[in-house]
């Protein structure tokens, strides 16, 4: 590969770069900026429509920015600075957001009454009344919808004297497309599909499926069940939290560490990937030989980025690290060995970065920052100096360690009373940045168009192809706007990042 000879004589020099000391290449194109396919995956089995990832850290990604990155092809990981149960609801929140099968509907036994039916409903919060009817066999007889109790006269009725029994099915495995079909022929709002025993196993709802069709389904980041990829950070040993995440479905795991090149996360991967059927991510790790113990181990993708972070201190603080573009190359080039994606995580400030990290040799690129400012991460817009503002924080900051076990678990400091902590990282404001929509439409059209000037159609060949060159700090003064008063910034660059 062409950037090969780059790196191996930067690293001859024992010199490590990162983002603003390099540039691409520019070369020969026929490829237009529209064209560019820009899926590639986070782990072995967890594909990408578009290669950011949002960062497990308690103000970027909960379910609201797990969904909304989903919806835009990305991927969200969901922190774990809450408790396994609580995180778990997090993660159902992302699968059923489309609803596109449920895939244990509520059924109700034929004989209950319609005021045991609605009672169970009241109990349970269900916000829906749409439920199979099924006899003793757990066959499904008929269907009960919102008309049949709003017309029901007599609420100590049986469901089976009052349930439609003209009941529309599909067979087990029917696909979306498919029931959207069925269910508009059929002006029908929902479609159970049985089994050859015609026992219920899933229902498509029409406004759900519905929804998926009009807007843009190509676009969004779904299992083959039709529901938006999720992931959620863990801890080391954190089995109990593994299994709730399970339960509800999440796509892959990631073994949230500051440091995951240690016997206890290499054991604990190797448990995890023994006893259950799971994509696990690894990190963070930025040598080689790290990325070849968790390779070796059975990760299915490895996060790569030490110190990177804009809220990072861990550098200053422990004096580790190795700059991110070079971190990112040496462990990508062990891991392709192995077949495993890695993840850029962290040191991102402009869209051109994007093209750079994958250009070194990540599949995907992981960020706090960047995304930490928009309407979807956590936590209320603050004013200040006549600006609005979000809050973002280190999950090693002092204040993410004292308030949650899993910020001291990440930086191995849970034996230590409250008063002891070192922190690893800081707090504080970036910019209201509006929707994320927005703002990843920015930052997909910054990597389109390096591919476009690089000449690359795909992820693939932009890891393939790209070559580097350094620059000096002239260069990069030059890189930036220089000379000149800027009176109005574009939405995809702010001196401020
Ligand atoms: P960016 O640059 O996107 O970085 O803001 C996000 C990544 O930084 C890591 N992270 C930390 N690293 N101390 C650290 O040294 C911290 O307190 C801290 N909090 C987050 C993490 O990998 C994240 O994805």
């Amino acid at each position: 590969m062409k950037k090969d000879d780059f790196f191996q004589k930067m690293e001859e020099f024992k010199i490590a770069l990162t983002f603003d000391d390099v540039r691409l290449k520019s070369g020969y194109s026929e490829i237009m900026p529209d064209q560019v396919d820009l899926q590639s995956k986070f782990s072995k089995n967890v594909h990408l429509k578009i290669p950011i990832v949002s960062a497990a850290m308690d103000t970027v990604t909960e379910h609201k920015m797990g969904i909304a990155m989903a919806l835009l092809g990305g991927l969200g990981v969901i922190h774990k600075n809450m408790s396994p149960r609580e995180q778990a609801s997090k993660v159902a929140k992302v699968k059923y957001y489309l609803n596109g099968l449920i895939d244990k509907p509520i059924c109700v036994n034929q004989k209950q009454t319609i005021t045991e039916i609605l009672e169970m409903r009241e109990k349970k919060e269900y916000s829906f009344s749409t439920f199979p009817v099924i006899n003793d066999k757990n066959q499904l007889v008929g269907i009960l919808s919102q008309n049949d109790f709003e017309f029901c006269r007599d609420n100590s009725a049986q469901a089976k004297e009052i349930m439609s029994k003209k009941v529309v099915i599909a067979s087990e495995g029917t696909r979306l497309e498919k029931a959207y079909e069925i269910m508009a022929k059929n002006k029908k709002k929902t479609l159970p599909l049985v089994n050859k025993n015609k026992e219920v196993v899933g229902m498509y709802v029409f406004k759900d499926v519905q929804r998926i069709m009009m807007n843009n389904p190509a676009e969004y980041n779904t299992d083959d069940n039709g529901q938006l990829i999720a992931a959620a950070a863990i801890g080391v040993n954190d089995f109990e939290r593994l299994e709730l995440l399970i339960q509800e479905k999440v796509n892959v795991v990631v073994i949230d560490t500051a440091h995951a090149d240690t016997k206890l996360v290499i054991e604990n991967l190797k448990e995890i990937k023994k006893n259950y059927n799971i994509d696990v991510v690894v990190g963070n790790v930025s040598e080689p030989e790290s990325a070849e113990r968790l390779a070796k181990a059975g990760a299915d993708g490895i996060k790569v980025g030490q110190g990177p972070g804009s809220i990072c201190t861990t550098r200053i603080i422990a004096g580790i690290g190795s700059p991110q573009v070079s971190a990112i190359y040496r462990c990508s080039q062990v891991a392709d060995k192995y077949g495993i994606p890695v993840c850029a995580d962290g040191g991102l400030r402009y869209s051109g970065d994007i093209p750079i990290a994958i250009g070194a040799g990540a599949f995907s690129v992981m960020m706090g920052g960047m995304l930490s400012g928009t309407k979807e991460a956590p936590g209320d817009i603050i004013f200040r100096d006549g600006r609005q503002w979000k809050s973002y924080r280190g999950m090693g900051s002092i204040g993410a360690l004292k308030e949650h076990k899993g910020s001291r678990e990440r930086y191995n400091q849970l034996p230590l009373s409250k008063k002891e902590l070192i922190a690893e990282g800081v707090e504080g404001l970036k910019l209201y940045k509006g929707r994320l929509n927005e703002v990843i439409f920015q930052y997909v059209n910054g990597l389109k168009r390096g591919m476009g000037y690089v000449g690359c159609s795909n992820i693939e060949e932009l890891r393939q192809k790209a070559d580097f060159i350094r620059i000096s700090g002239s260069g990069k003064t030059e890189s930036h706007p220089h000379d000149v008063l800027i009176t109005r910034e574009p939405p995809n660059y702010s001196i401020d990042g």
